[in-house]
């Protein structure tokens, strides 16, 4: 659409959550800065986040032992390069998030409480308000935010795409503002620099962890604008989310790993504890052969879920430990104090994204990112339990530290010609649907195909009413091409990537990333 009005600012942030209103909060100091959010501030998946944030902050622990964890999990894929910036600028950032007035559980003593999650060979998660951290980290930086009068915020504004020079570098963004206000409806908004830290990919599956903004809207910007992502292929399913019956969509209330870290585990529908002699951590093993064990014990059994046991804790500890946990269970009638938790995995969290170098920038200069829709290495073929929250921290303040050294010009964009049809609304259940089935835990060469043509039909359909839905709905599309290319590519088993026609790890052919550009999608 044309853009019915503009603006001008030295820095677009699109996202409201630990990643983004970081990078906002540090680049500040450098131009000026606009944060586009697509609901209100808080909406994101930040304030969703259960289990903590890690950092070696005990002094028994070192970045060392988090950096081999981390490399570990993400089964051969993780950058060290990436991995060794996140685990020793992470204790600084933790602490600098305390400064920003962030309160974390402590200890008799003072000393941040430390717990520990899967993967972890230490304790190592700080955690707040018991199992409510990521809603602690983000009402910190959002007061922080408000603080910094010079911040502007729009919020119920959904990007539509990134506007980009001729010579291919950023130039800034057009916009859709809902609500009532100087800049209602389409308009663009010149920028010598964007930050893209809009989240996620849940909601390309039925049943996930993520809020439903959680549309893939930064991966899709990206691939418009020509940049490059990778890895998308590795799409985490967090084990145990509260299973509510077949039929339960969206998002999905999550049973943080960290229960299991306090001594809770998984049994079968006959009581058996199906994890020991699976991997050495057992319960507490990385989340994607958590995840597989679970899947496989399902098929096997035929039942749709597992049971995790926590009764042991008594009713003090889930009290203190996990209130969220313990109110989500006994608003849907189970007592996980008297009662066997079920659970089922659901899509958690997106591994690979818009690909980036150390300091955030894309393959697109002037483009940064940060947070879920990045790719900066560090989480390889399956992220590290809480590394998360830490990875979006550490890799903004990098991209503030970068941009410090001198912002780029502002550039002419060109006129834009990408704009792509719109995507009906109404299919969205039955994209979810296939993604679910042909692109989900267990991946195979037919059953990708499958899920391939029933998202190149979907993209055919005209629709031609353009607002929030529409556009959602061509993201969701858009990235979900993108995956199931990447998907069918990858041969092989590797960590958070499971094919059944390809059930082990090559690292003779497949030890690298996969890098993926709009028109190798297409193609
Ligand atoms: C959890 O609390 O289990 C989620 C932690 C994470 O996804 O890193």
């Amino acid at each position: 659409p044309e853009p019915g009005w503009t603006d001008s600012v030295d820095v677009v942030v699109i996202g409201s959550g630990v990643a983004g209103l970081t990078a906002a909060l540090k680049a500040r100091e450098l131009g000026s800065v606009l944060v586009v959010t697509k609901d209100v501030v808080a909406s994101g998946s930040t304030q969703w986040a259960q289990g903590g944030i890690a950092a070696a902050l005990d002094p028994e622990d070192s970045p060392e032992e988090h950096l081999q964890d981390t490399l570990v999990a993400g089964a051969g894929l993780s950058d060290p390069e990436a991995v060794r910036v996140l685990v020793t600028e992470g204790p600084e950032a933790v602490h600098d998030l305390i400064d920003l007035g962030a309160r974390f559980d402590t200890l008799a003593d003072g000393e941040i409480s430390l717990g520990r999650e899967g993967g972890h060979h230490r304790n190592r998660i700080a955690h707040a308000g018991g199992d409510a951290t990521g809603a602690e980290i983000e009402r910190a930086l959002v007061a922080a935010v408000k603080r910094a009068k010079d911040i502007r915020i729009i919020e119920h504004a959904l990007v539509l795409d990134l506007l980009t020079a001729a010579d291919g570098a950023i130039a800034g963004v057009t916009l859709h503002v809902m609500g009532e206000g100087q800049l209602d409806g389409v308009g663009a908004i010149r920028a010598r620099v964007v930050i893209l830290a809009s989240g996620g990919l849940g909601q390309l599956y039925a049943a996930t962890t993520n809020p439903s903004v959680s549309t893939g809207d930064g991966m899709a910007l990206a691939l418009r604008a020509g940049a490059k992502v990778r890895d998308l292929e590795f799409v985490q399913f967090h084990p145990t989310v509260l299973w509510l019956g077949k039929s339960a969509k969206g998002q999905q209330p999550l049973v943080s790993e960290a229960v299991r870290g306090e001594g809770a585990f998984l049994v079968d529908h006959t009581g058996k504890r199906f994890m020991l002699g699976q991997h050495e951590l057992a319960d507490l093993a990385p989340r994607d052969i958590v995840a597989k064990a679970i899947m496989r014990q399902m098929l096997a059994t035929g039942k749709d879920h597992v049971y995790l046991d926590a009764r042991h804790f008594g009713d003090e500890k889930w009290r203190v430990r996990f209130p969220t946990i313990l109110a989500s269970c006994r608003s849907h009638g189970i007592d996980p104090v008297r009662e066997l938790i079920p659970v089922a995995p659901a899509c958690h969290y997106s591994s690979g994204g818009v690909r980036t170098d150390l300091n955030g920038e894309t393959s697109v200069p002037g483009l940064y990112a940060c947070g879920e829709v990045a790719c900066t290495g560090v989480h390889g073929a399956n992220r590290l339990a809480s590394n998360s929250l830490l990875e979006g921290l550490v890799f903004a303040r990098r991209i503030a530290a970068h941009l410090a050294t001198g912002l780029p010009e502002q550039r002419d964009p060109v006129e834009d010609t990408r704009t792509p049809g719109l995507v009906d609304a109404d299919v969205v259940p039955e994209l979810q649907r296939a993604m679910t089935v042909g692109a989900g835990v267990i991946r195979s060469a037919a059953g990708l195909a499958e899920a391939g043509a029933t998202i190149a039909k979907l993209m055919e359909l005209p629709y031609d009413e353009p607002g929030t839905p529409g556009w959602e709905a061509t993201n969701l599309v858009t990235v979900s091409a993108a995956l199931i290319a990447a998907a069918t590519v990858r041969e092989e088993s590797r960590g958070a990537h499971w094919r059944e026609d390809h059930p082990d790890r090559d690292d003779r052919n497949w030890s690298g990333s996969l890098d993926l550009t709009l028109p190798a999608v297409r193609d």
